[in-house]
């Protein structure tokens, strides 16, 4: 059995105050309704699919996520995008 992943716990801290105030024109990944609005284009390009991968590489952002932080996001998604 594997704990059920929440957006408060698990994926909120994932995002840093400048990716936040970067995205904001387009979404807020502060925001729980946002986020899981938009969970499957922002799972694409955290993998780099249809765009420049997020966030970018130095010095813009702190540069792609590793394997484990992607994965989470798409467990995440996978159990409903809980909030
Ligand atoms: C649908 C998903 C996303 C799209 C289409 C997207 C698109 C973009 C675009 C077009 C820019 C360039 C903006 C500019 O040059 O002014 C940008 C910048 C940035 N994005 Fe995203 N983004 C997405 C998701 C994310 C996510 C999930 C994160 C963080 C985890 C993130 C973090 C950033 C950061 C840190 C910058 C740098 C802004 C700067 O240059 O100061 N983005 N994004």
């Amino acid at each position: 059995m594997t704990t059920p992943t929440s957006y408060q716990a698990d994926i909120r801290p994932l995002f840093t105050q400048r990716d936040i105030h970067a995205m904001m024109k387009a979404f807020d990944l502060a925001s729980y309704g946002d986020v899981k609005a938009h969970a499957a284009v922002i799972f694409d390009r955290i993998r780099g699919i249809g765009g420049a991968v997020m966030p970018p590489p130095p010095p813009r952002g702190e540069g792609p996520w590793p394997q484990s932080r992607i994965d989470l996001f798409g467990k995440w998604m996978a159990d409903g995008c809980p909030p």
